[in-house]
């Protein structure tokens, strides 16, 4: 038996497929390299470069290696991009996982794991998000991830299980194994300012500094992606138990903000991160970070990876790459 991993020559998604084989798991990947690596796939795990918008090959691969379970990363996943080309992240995501559904239900694969996110709430109320908070996306993106939840909701009437992940800010690395993240074009904070440490990045410029925070910049979640592939793991042994669908947060619980993620940097660079101040960048919420009760009882999950060990990794495997 096989679990079937789309998009795992991605950044959260090759970090799974690691962990994944490491507890000895056997897994295969589908993913189209539109922004995954190839050599992000370890040798060894059956790769196949290909759509989950192409039924016939999702149905062969479930067949050809008796695939048990999936865990569905492959997705558009830029913010400002899902504004200025909607229909991309409609059809990317959507239409794509609408169509791996339809073959899933083909093959009876009856269990699947979805990469969701924090941008399905939008603007917080509350400084720590339950799964019960109002959902009301500020983007394209966050819509789309959460229509997707909903289609997996509606579709445990027809026999598949699943369970969505809500991360937070996904971040680290495992530099050792030569993983880490490498989006283009880089929008994320962790990279941008261990690139303009390393000065292979511009300045950088931090996007508000008069937020009703301690220090005026905003607050986020930081989650180390090796955190984040062991809820996976956790999530593929928890389906049996689930009834129909359901969603965590996957958070540590604790904010840091933008400033005292580049103190933390500066660090681990030995040197300042140079950056100036900007305007508030549109849609960033002022505070989000997670409320995990849910994940940490049902799951038995907690991150154990703290911000410093998150920027360490980061930053060993950006310099590396250097
Ligand atoms: N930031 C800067 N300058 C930059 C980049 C980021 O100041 O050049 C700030 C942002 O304003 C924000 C923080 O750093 O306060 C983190 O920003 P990221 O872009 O790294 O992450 P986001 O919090 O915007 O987004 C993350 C995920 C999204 C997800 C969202 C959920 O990356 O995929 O959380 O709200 F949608």
């Amino acid at each position: 038996m096989s679990i079937l991993v789309t998009g795992g020559a991605g950044y959260v998604g090759s970090h799974t497929v690691r962990w994944l084989r490491r507890s000895g798991q056997s897994v295969v990947v589908l993913d189209d390299l539109s922004t995954g690596h190839r050599c992000a796939v370890p040798d060894g795990v059956p790769f196949v470069q290909g759509s989950v918008d192409d039924p016939a090959l999702v149905v062969d691969i479930c067949r050809t290696h008796a695939v048990s379970a999936v865990v569905h990363f492959a997705a558009k996943s830029l913010v400002g991009e899902s504004v200025s080309n909607p229909r991309k992240y409609w059809t990317g995501n959507v239409v794509a996982t609408h169509a791996l559904l339809g073959a899933l239900l083909d093959a009876e694969v009856g269990k699947l794991v979805f990469s969701s996110t924090a941008a399905v709430y939008g603007e917080p109320e509350t400084p720590h998000l339950l799964e019960s908070h109002p959902k009301r996306p500020m983007n394209p993106y966050g819509r789309t991830k959460l229509v997707i939840e909903e289609l997996l909701s509606d579709y445990a009437r027809l026999g598949l299980r699943s369970i969505a992940l809500r991360y937070f800010n996904a971040a680290g690395a495992e530099p050792s194994d030569g993983l880490g993240e490498r989006h283009d074009p880089e929008t994320h904070l962790v990279p941008l300012a261990i690139g303009a440490a390393l000065g292979t990045r511009p300045a950088l410029t931090v996007f508000g500094n008069d937020y009703a925070t301690k220090d005026g910049t905003c607050v986020r979640d930081y989650v180390h992606v090796s955190d984040l592939a062991d809820a996976h793991e956790k999530a593929l042994a928890r389906l049996d138990l689930v009834d129909g669908h359901t969603a965590y947060n996957l958070g540590s619980g604790d904010g840091y903000t933008v400033k005292e993620v580049l103190d933390q940097v500066a660090r681990a660079a030995g040197v300042p991160v140079p950056h100036t101040f900007g305007p508030r960048r549109a849609g960033d919420p002022a505070v989000l970070v997670a409320d995990s009760t849910k994940a940490r009882s049902e799951l038995a999950w907690a991150p154990v990876r703290s911000l410093d060990r998150i920027v360490d990794d980061a930053w060993r495997f950006h310099s590396n790459a250097r």
